[in-house]
């Protein structure tokens, strides 16, 4: 097989909002940077992204980092590393102003100032009071980040690989020198070699059937950490949020609770004062979305299967709902027909977000043993890797806030690790390659009796089933020895098409391949 070289100081895999950070951060100096992408830039995630990031402005009432640490510490359940929580929430206020230079469009307060809104779990005073924290471009938040750091990038003339899909990392001697990648486009395999790595490939929310996050959030830089034999983290710590449309799976931001929304039972009871007498609707998502299941398994549940609840938003002001929620009212309109304004949005807590994966210190580097050791030349960030700022649970808007005080950090970082290295790219040895060609070939070249979208439902299904929200010692070891034997049938997997131009097919398992490595992980 012919392999095109490339060679650059950095590449950057993924270009979502922390891939496109990086990315952006490292073009601003005199190293060369790629960033290569399985999707077009503005397709990654982050686009998905509605209610806001978090940081302690005090535009709209007095704040202060330290009580944004300390809700984040106890969201986590405790179980966040408080350094790098240190870390993220004094840096958020500097990150979020420069993203307002770069051109965010961010709403805007009566006085021209960055709009901020309630959210789940934020608190003023060390949890007295509610704080207005987030701050928000109407509900597309992340959309209006993502349009802005890709241009911003465009502008310092990154070097963007568009549709490439990355197979594997490639390791020489422990260290990381690049990766190889297919051009979906043209067929083309292509070596990226580089001083340093950085995996920004998201999260891995379609190990389940009902998610939030898009078809394409396999979560494929950890698939290539565990085959490259290094360590995850935190991997049973799944995220369902409250507020997924009923059937379809579509987030209605925790911003539709912030502007004032509520939640309701089959008997028309608001039932969140019960679970969370101060916060009620804005607890954290893990309270909100355990009392509905409680709710549910009490038989209070709406509709003909008793398994979901509504979220009201038809008493809020026809102005609110335009200028602050209109993303969602569309949403709500076209995946479950009912126009928010005038009746409730049948709502059930969906798969939405991993606080594990990739484990790495606050400079993003990452980690491969429990003494913090490095692994040269890698790092990760955003919702793939694990800095550990979200323990147990994320708190609503801290995600785009890890993505943007991260992205800086690991621009600086790489930068200055870049800073003392020489230029020359070392010689990868053939049988590196070959190894990872082989394996991609045997894969590609499949023909066994199970297709790949037959094995994807099996384990999303099993997922969903025995790695629920509520999990206990039976219901998880039942799924542990289910997904043995898919992990297995993976070998029996039959793959139609073999050309290499735009194979859907191919691109799909591969996929599965890194799913499945995370499933088994969870
Ligand atoms: O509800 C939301 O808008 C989600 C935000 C988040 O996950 O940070």
């Amino acid at each position: 097989m012919d392999i095109i070289k490339h060679k650059h100081d950095a590449i950057v895999i993924g270009a979502g909002g922390s891939g496109l950070r990086a990315t952006m951060g490292i073009s601003q100096s005199n190293h060369s940077v790629a960033c290569i992408s399985k999707v077009f830039p503005t397709r990654s995630h982050t686009v998905a992204a509605q209610g806001g990031i978090s940081g302690a402005l005090g535009n709209m009432g007095e704040d202060d980092w330290r009580w944004h640490m300390y809700d984040t510490v106890k969201g986590s359940d405790w179980l966040g590393d408080q350094d790098s929580i240190e870390y993220m929430c004094k840096n958020a206020v500097e990150s979020i102003i420069e993203l307002e230079h770069f051109g965010v469009p961010f709403s805007r307060t009566e006085e021209g100032k960055i709009y901020q809104r309630p959210f789940g779990g934020m608190t003023t005073e060390y949890g007295k009071g509610i704080a207005q924290r987030t701050c928000a471009a109407a509900d597309r938040t992340g959309h209006a980040i993502l349009h802005t750091l890709y241009t911003q990038s465009l502008k310092n003339n990154v070097d963007f690989y568009i549709e490439y899909f990355v197979i594997d990392l490639v390791f020489e001697e422990e260290k990381c020198v690049g990766v190889l990648a297919w051009c979906l486009d043209d067929g083309s395999i292509h070596l990226f070699q580089a001083h340093i790595v950085i995996l920004a490939t998201g999260g891995h929310g379609r190990t389940y059937l009902s998610s939030t996050s898009a078809h394409t959030c396999t979560g494929d830089g950890n698939g290539m950490v565990l085959r490259a034999g290094l360590p995850l983290m935190d991997m049973e710590f799944i995220q369902f949020h409250p507020t997924g449309i009923y059937g379809a799976g579509c987030l209605i931001t925790e911003g539709a609770r912030g502007e004032g929304g509520y939640l309701t039972n089959s008997e028309g009871e608001r039932f969140m004062p019960k679970y969370a007498p101060n916060a009620k609707d804005l607890a954290s998502r893990d309270v909100v979305s355990r009392a509905i299941q409680m709710e549910v398994n009490a038989g209070r549940g709406v509709g003909p299967e008793k398994d979901h609840a509504l979220l009201h938003l038809e008493h809020l002001d026809d102005k609110v709902i335009h200028d602050k929620l209109p993303g969602i009212t569309e949403t709500a309109k076209i995946f479950s027909g009912v126009d928010a304004t005038k009746e409730p949005i049948p709502v059930i807590p969906t798969v939405h977000y991993n606080m594990g994966g990739t484990p790495t210190n606050h400079y993003t580097e990452v980690i491969s043993s429990g003494d913090g050791s490095t692994v040269e030349g890698l790092m990760a960030l955003g919702e793939g890797a694990c800095v550990s700022v979200h323990g147990a649970n994320r708190l609503g808007s801290n995600s785009l806030l890890d993505l943007i005080v991260f992205g800086k950090s690991a621009a600086e970082r790489a930068c200055e690790l870049l800073d003392k290295k020489t230029k020359n790219h070392p010689d990868i040895k053939n049988s590196t390659l070959d190894n990872i060609v082989t394996s991609f070939d045997r894969i590609r070249n499949s023909s066994g009796d199970i297709s790949t979208a037959e094995l994807r439902e099996k384990m999303q299904k099993t997922m969903q089933r025995y790695a629920p929200v509520y999990r206990d010692e039976e219901t998880l070891n039942k799924g542990i020895e289910i997904m043995k034997g898919l992990f297995k049938d993976f070998n029996n997997i039959s793959v139609t098409d073999k050309s290499l131009i735009w194979n859907t097919d191919l691109v799909e398992t591969l996929e599965l391949n890194n799913l499945l490595y995370q499933a088994m992980a969870t």
